[in-house]
């Protein structure tokens, strides 16, 4: 997969915002209908296996009831599943182009490996409408052909289902591993090979959020999708509503007692370079969400007013919402360095191209940009607005990119000075002040 990242172009720090923002939107709507996907694919397959051993239609027509709920239509997968899932694919081979990470080749297998589920899963929804029609001809003692077209369809429905799950696994797994990867610049380095994700804590941790969230979200849908949903009552004798609601409840609290201790696990074992205070903050609304959510459902188990359902159901989306932009502004924090490297390739491109065309600008020296725009609140030795730069330079040990990333978008620091504001400067002018500055400083 990686012609992907060599077929990307590097582009400007404004475009790399709206691609972290693109790839943001993406997973509102694709990491929700996967985890769904996900738990609802193994309550159905369960539940057929179940009903098929115990003999109790029931038990069938609740987990054919699960598959048809999610697996609604096609234009459904396409716009939840098949086109946020390639995007975002391209997303992660224009954001690391020029680095070695394996995110892309994760994420593009991932993304294959969902293909291959959904195909495969949808033949098992579908081999459960021949099962009813032949359930109906079969009562009308047709003859002997319905038997084998029976046996036939049974097997390919087992089997379509099992190997739908296996690989809905693999493509989940793959997603979440392409996921961690990219919000720690140390892994792209570390992490060569599909071994060394399978021994990574970051990566399993990952897996086992969605894991968590995914029993969430099924139970919460589930719910919302089978009773609140437009008034609608399903089909279903008292016998089956209790067996959902028994189910629902018991994945809730799974849910509600392991994902909260996971989040805040992830947000501690953060790289340090990723960490800010929006991420505490986004952390903490998630858990705050997801609190809310738990008391509308425990509302909803006592009393049975089915609005609860709508206000938990509504909640448990707010948190995934939170939980989604939290990992995005992560990815946003750990590829700020790179971003700079990128948009200064930009730079350079374009100035070839418009010397080319012959309308090339005058660019300033390191020094010019000093007088035009650093000195009214920076010296060398002393301190004046801002601090004197012989003391917050020899700081970076000369790392270049981490002090352009700092003046191309600064944040606060030293809580004895106030915060710089932007100078606004071309990631080509950041260069050369930064290339002054330190060849100033190292004297
Ligand atoms: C309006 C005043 C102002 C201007 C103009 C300004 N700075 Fe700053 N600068 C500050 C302040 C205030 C701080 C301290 C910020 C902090 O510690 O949170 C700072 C901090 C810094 C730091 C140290 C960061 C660190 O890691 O401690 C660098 C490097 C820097 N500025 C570079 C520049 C450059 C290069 C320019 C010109 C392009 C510039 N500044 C223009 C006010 C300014």
């Amino acid at each position: 997969m990686d012609f992907l990242k060599d077929a990307a172009l590097p582009q400007s720090l404004e475009h790399f915002h709206l691609i972290v923002l693109i790839a943001a939107i993406n997973s509102l709507v694709f990491v929700p209908f996967l985890t769904f996907l996900l738990g609802s694919s193994v309550l159905s397959y369960f539940f057929d296996r179940k009903g098929r051993k115990e003999n109790n239609p029931s038990y069938n027509k609740l987990s054919r009831t699960i598959i048809d709920v999610v697996l609604y239509n096609k234009s459904v997968l396409a716009f939840l599943g098949i086109i946020p899932g390639l995007s975002l694919v391209f997303v992660y081979a224009q954001m690391l182009q020029s680095t070695v990470s394996i995110s892309v080749g994760l994420a593009g297998f991932g993304f294959l490996s969902l293909v291959a589920a959904l195909v495969l899963l949808y033949t098992y929804k579908y081999t459960f409408r021949v099962q009813g029609l032949l359930d109906v001809v079969e009562d009308n003692k047709a003859n002997g052909d319905v038997d084998d077209y029976r046996r036939t369809n049974t097997s390919v429905h087992i089997r379509t289902g099992k190997w739908g799950l296996f690989f809905l696994f693999v493509a989940v797994f793959l997603y979440a591993s392409a996921f961690s990867v990219t919000t720690n610049p140390s892994s792209w380095t570390s992490i060569g090979s599909i071994f060394d994700v399978l021994i990574s804590f970051d990566v399993w941790l990952k897996f086992l959020i969605i894991l968590a969230f995914s029993f969430g979200i099924t139970s919460v849908c589930v719910l919302y999708f089978f009773f609140a949903y437009q008034g609608r009552k399903a089909e279903m004798d008292e016998q089956l509503k209790e067996l959902v609601h028994k189910i629902a409840r018991r994945f809730i609290v799974i849910s509600m007692l392991v994902l909260p201790a996971l989040v805040l696990l992830n947000v501690f074992t953060l790289s340090i370079d990723v960490l800010s205070g929006t991420i505490y903050l986004l952390a903490g609304l998630t858990l705050l969400f997801l609190f809310l959510s738990a008391h509308f459902l425990y509302g909803y188990f006592k009393l049975r007013d089915l609005k609860a359902v709508g206000y938990g159901f509504f909640m448990f989306l707010c948190a995934a919402a939170s939980l989604i932009i939290n990992d995005h502004i992560m990815i946003g924090n750990a590829t700020k360095e790179h971003s700079a490297v990128l948009a200064l390739k930009y730079d350079k491109n374009t100035e070839e191209l418009k010397t080319k065309l012959g309308i090339a600008m005058a660019v300033m020296t390191g020094e010019d940009i000093f007088n035009a725009k650093c000195s009214a609140c920076h010296l060398f030795d002393q301190k004046k607005v801002g601090p004197p730069y012989n003391e917050t330079i020899p700081k970076y040990n000369g790392d270049k990119a981490k002090i352009m990333a700092f003046v191309l978008n600064p944040s606060k620091i030293n809580p004895a000075y106030p915060p710089m504001p932007n100078q606004g400067l071309k990631p080509a002018e950041a260069d050369s002040i930064v290339s002054y500055l330190l060849s100033k400083v190292g004297k």
